[in-house]
Parts: C-alpha cells; structure tokens; sequence
C-alpha cells in the first residue's frame, strides 16, 4: 500500500512500494508541481485570459495538480472553464487521502477537503466531480493504456507518471502518439523528466521538443508542443535526430 511521507519543504508525498518510487520530488512535492506543470507550461496566461482550459493528467496520484488549478483559478479570478480529466489505475487509499496536507499550502486550503470525497468514489468506479464553479475533474479509473482519449480537445497534458525505468508503459512511442492524437494543434505538454529516451518517444509520437530548466535542484525538465512558437522560452531539441535514434 502506498505510505505518506513528509518532503522537506513539510509537504506530504506518497511512496509506492510497488513502483519503488515517490510521487513527487522528496525536495518538495508542492513546489515541484508549480514550477513543472503550473509555472513551465504557460497556463497560468491561459487562466489570465479567461480562455477555457482542457487538461490531460496522466497520473491523478494525490489529486495534487487539480487542487493547484483550482487553487490558481480562484487566486486569479479566472473566468476560465476547466475540464481537468486525469487517468488512475492505482488510487491512494481513503486513510492516505484524509492524512494529505495540501491544504495548508492553498490560497484557498478548504479546497483540500474534496479529496476525501474524491478518493472515496475512486475506489470503486471513474469519477465526474465539480470541484468550484467552472472547474470539472474527471478521473478515469484504470489503466491509461485501456482509456479512450477522443481527438483533438486537449490544450495541455500534464504527463506525471512515474519514472521511465519503472513505468515504462507511459513512455511509449505509442503513448506520445495517443497523447498528440488527442490534443489541440497549440496544445503543450510538460514533464518532469528529462530523459533523452522519452525525449526521443515525444519527438517519434510528433511532438516538437525542448528542454527546461528544472524544479528544485533537478537541471532539467521536458516541455513539448505542436506548435514551434510555443517553445520560443526554450531550447529547442533536434527532433529529426531524436527519431532517427528511437523510431
Ligand atoms: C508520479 S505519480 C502522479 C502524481 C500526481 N500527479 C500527483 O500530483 O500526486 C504517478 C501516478 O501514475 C499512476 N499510474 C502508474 N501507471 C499507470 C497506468 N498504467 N495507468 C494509470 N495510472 C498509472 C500511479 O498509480 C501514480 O498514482
């Protein structure tokens, strides 16, 4: 069963046993998932603008980066409709849930409170879920290689699965082609991993490349686009030379 651990920075984690890993960086879980998903991405000028949002997670884990975005659409004031649809095959258990400490790094900290109702449903079947107005969670609850993803809808993926060398499941050539599949043609994607193998099954699946400075003593990350001005911030990776490696 998953455990609860403390990172440095007081924020909870989770350790897999299973999967032999942490869910986040033990540095700080929270401060990671701003600076990876929320700060990389440019999705905080989308909430800004009032745009609406569609968000892919692979990897629903704590149930971290839904509360962050709702955290951030508050914040913000943001006119903002969010559908943030995530994937989980292994969900926390309701003990773990309850312990979560996010609350106390919130704007809003009553938003930590969905959780326990969240996981409660999760045991047993994919869940809809409004967390605030204007902002819908879809969790579905199995494997993200049996999920159906329609084409075209999503603006950002927050590709959060654990590490290549033990999920590696989720770093297919095939899953960066599903993911591409199933975005918008400005859509971004943003990882915390900075492999050149999984750089290299992004640039197979389509996407265009770069890397990024990373979180929390960690030199890089991995943000993708569709879109080339999309990474102008970044350095940009030579994709051709990354399918010729791993195609
Ligand atoms: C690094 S954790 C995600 C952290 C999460 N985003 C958060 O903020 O807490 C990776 C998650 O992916 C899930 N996972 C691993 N393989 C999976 C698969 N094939 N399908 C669906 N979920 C999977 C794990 O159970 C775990 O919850």
């Amino acid at each position: 069963m998953p455990r609860l651990e403390a990172c440095r920075d007081g924020s909870h984690t989770v350790y897999s046993e299973e999967f032999g890993q942490f869910y986040h960086n033990p540095n700080g879980a929270v401060a990671e998932s701003i600076h990876v998903f929320f700060e990389a991405s440019s999705i905080l000028k989308i909430l800004e603008a009032g745009l609406p949002i569609n968000v892919l997670e692979t990897g629903f884990g704590t149930g971290l980066n839904a509360l962050l975005l709702a955290d951030y659409k508050l914040a913000l004031g943001s006119s903002s409709t969010i559908l943030f649809q995530s994937v989980e095959a292994y969900p926390i258990s309701n003990e773990v849930a309850r312990e979560l400490n996010y609350g106390s790094f919130l704007e809003h900290p009553q938003l930590a409170a969905h959780l326990v109702p969240i996981f409660e449903r999760l045991q047993h079947d994919s869940i809809e879920y409004q967390i605030i107005p204007g902002m819908k969670l879809q969790v579905f609850m199995g494997k993200m290689e049996d999920m159906v993803l329609p084409e075209g809808v999503f603006d950002f993926v927050f590709h959060d699965p654990f590490s290549p060398d033990v999920n590696p499941e989720l770093w297919s050539n095939n899953v960066f082609k599903r993911l591409y599949a199933t975005c918008k043609s400005d859509a971004t994607m943003v990882t915390y991993c900075a492999a050149t193998k999984a750089r290299g099954a992004m640039a197979v699946g389509g996407w265009l490349v770069a890397r990024a400075p990373g979180a929390l003593g960690k030199r890089e990350m991995t943000i993708a686009s569709k879109q080339e001005d999309k990474l102008n911030a970044y350095q940009r990776l030579n994709e051709a030379r990354l399918i010729e490696r791993f195609s």
